[in-house]
């Protein structure tokens, strides 16, 4: 029976989350800093540890594969993402990859080798520390956007800055394009991020949908001005003029039975004892339905057109279903474990989604406590990490068994 080694599965997962950790035990793996390549680098050597052969493609996403019995057969893929948001949890993410290298740790360890072969993925730049997220799983899906490139990444500094930090040349990121049928399917182990499971008691998620994410940025003019000797009814203070944008995001998203997010604002200069001259917030919308997502999209850029603001569109990914196929593996899989779950669909974003593009997908879940996540706080038990674990691998056993 090949099972989870526990043992291992916790080894590499508490020495992946004290790379990155800081004194605060805030996780600060952002992507490409130096901390997340450290990270890239112990996963990449864990990969060879359980007998993967490991590349690192163009856009920066670790790949590691295991050669199967049916050399004809398409890999089926698995893995997540490892770099986090600036002061994030230690689950987001590494609980998806160390989970894919607890699959190849069993399948070496039990001397077994899957029918397809295995592709373990590390994907980088998932989260939207650099303009936009998805980076490493969009480039693979042949959706790289080269105009962020030239966009200012979370710190101010430019994307470019930080993708060339990490060893990448912006130049060659599209060439990690692979074609659409690449894979025979893609699996991906996860926080919930959410709080749905723990509140219905369920040990267990199957993922049936991924809502889609669409950002931009919305630039207000002011004209920046001494803030001690500048009356106040002569001023024109940019972020005074954004207020109000900030709360019709809520507004219209709640209107429209979405999310909506300002998650940045950027003022120039930036000193207190100036008036802003510029404002840029950073939106970003995300539901399940796109007809009410461009609804929404409408009623946003003609309210900055009304503020005589300007609206730019960063990026969009549209909302996905999972595929038929491996759902039902992962829900007969959980049936045959004797393990309750709820099909639920996921409010965070996931490589899964330009996974889509590239082979049937789906995602388990496992609860997140109190919902919380991009938090130091974010936190699920032990025991919760290893049965999801355990659970991907059979289920890995099972699509590996069943798909052609
Ligand atoms: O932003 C997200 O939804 C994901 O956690 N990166
Ligand atoms: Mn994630
Ligand atoms: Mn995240």
């Amino acid at each position: 029976m090949i099972a989870l080694d526990r043992k291992l599965f916790f080894r590499d997962f508490d020495l992946l989350a004290n790379i990155g950790l800081d004194a605060d035990g805030r996780m600060q793996r952002v992507a490409f800093s130096d901390s997340e390549q450290a990270a890239r680098g112990f996963v990449e050597g864990r990969m060879r540890d359980y007998g993967l052969a490991v590349r690192r493609d163009p856009a920066g996403n670790s790949i590691g594969t295991l050669l199967g019995i049916e050399s004809a057969l398409r890999p089926i893929a698995i893995g997540s993402h490892t770099d986090s948001v600036p002061s994030g949890g230690r689950f987001d993410g590494a609980l998806g990859v160390i989970g894919a290298l607890g699959c190849a740790a069993a399948l070496s360890t039990g001397g077994a080798r899957l029918r397809h072969p295995l592709a373990v993925i590390d994907f980088a730049g998932e989260e939207a520390t650099l303009s936009v997220g998805l980076l490493g799983s969009s480039a693979m899906a042949g959706s790289f956007d080269p105009a962020i490139v030239e966009r200012e990444a979370w710190d101010g500094r430019a994307v470019g800055e930080h993708l060339r930090a990490g060893g990448l040349d912006p130049a060659r990121i599209a060439d990690a394009a692979i074609a659409p049928g690449s894979f025979a399917a893609y699996l991906e182990l996860h926080i919930e991020q959410g709080a749905i499971l723990e509140a219905h008691g369920f040990p267990l998620g199957v993922v049936d949908g991924i809502v889609g994410i669409r950002r931009y940025e919305i630039t207000f003019i002011g004209y920046a001005n001494h803030a001690g000797t500048t009356p106040m009814d002569s001023r024109r203070d940019a972020l005074l003029l954004a207020t109000p944008y900030v709360e019709a995001v809520r507004r219209i998203a709640l209107a429209h039975r979405i999310v909506g997010t300002v998650g940045r604002i950027h003022l120039e200069p930036g000193a207190p004892n100036v008036i802003p001259g510029l404002a840029v917030l950073d939106a970003e919308i995300r539901g399940l339905d796109d007809a009410a997502l461009d609804a929404a999209e409408g009623e946003l850029e003609e309210l900055a057109n009304r503020c005589e603001a300007s609206f730019a569109r960063l990026a969009r990914v549209d909302a996905v279903r999972s595929a038929a196929g491996p759902l039902s593996v992962l829900e007969a899989t959980c049936a045959a474990a004797g393990v309750p779950y709820q099909r639920l669909s996921s409010g965070a974003g996931h490589d899964a989604m330009h996974m889509a593009a590239l082979a049937p997908q789906a995602m388990l879940f496992v609860p997140s406590r109190g919902g919380i996540s991009h938090s130091p706080d974010e936190f699920t038990e032990a025991d919760s990490c290893a049965l999801g674990a355990e659970v991907f691998l059979q289920a890995l056993l099972r699509l590996d068994a069943t798909l052609d």
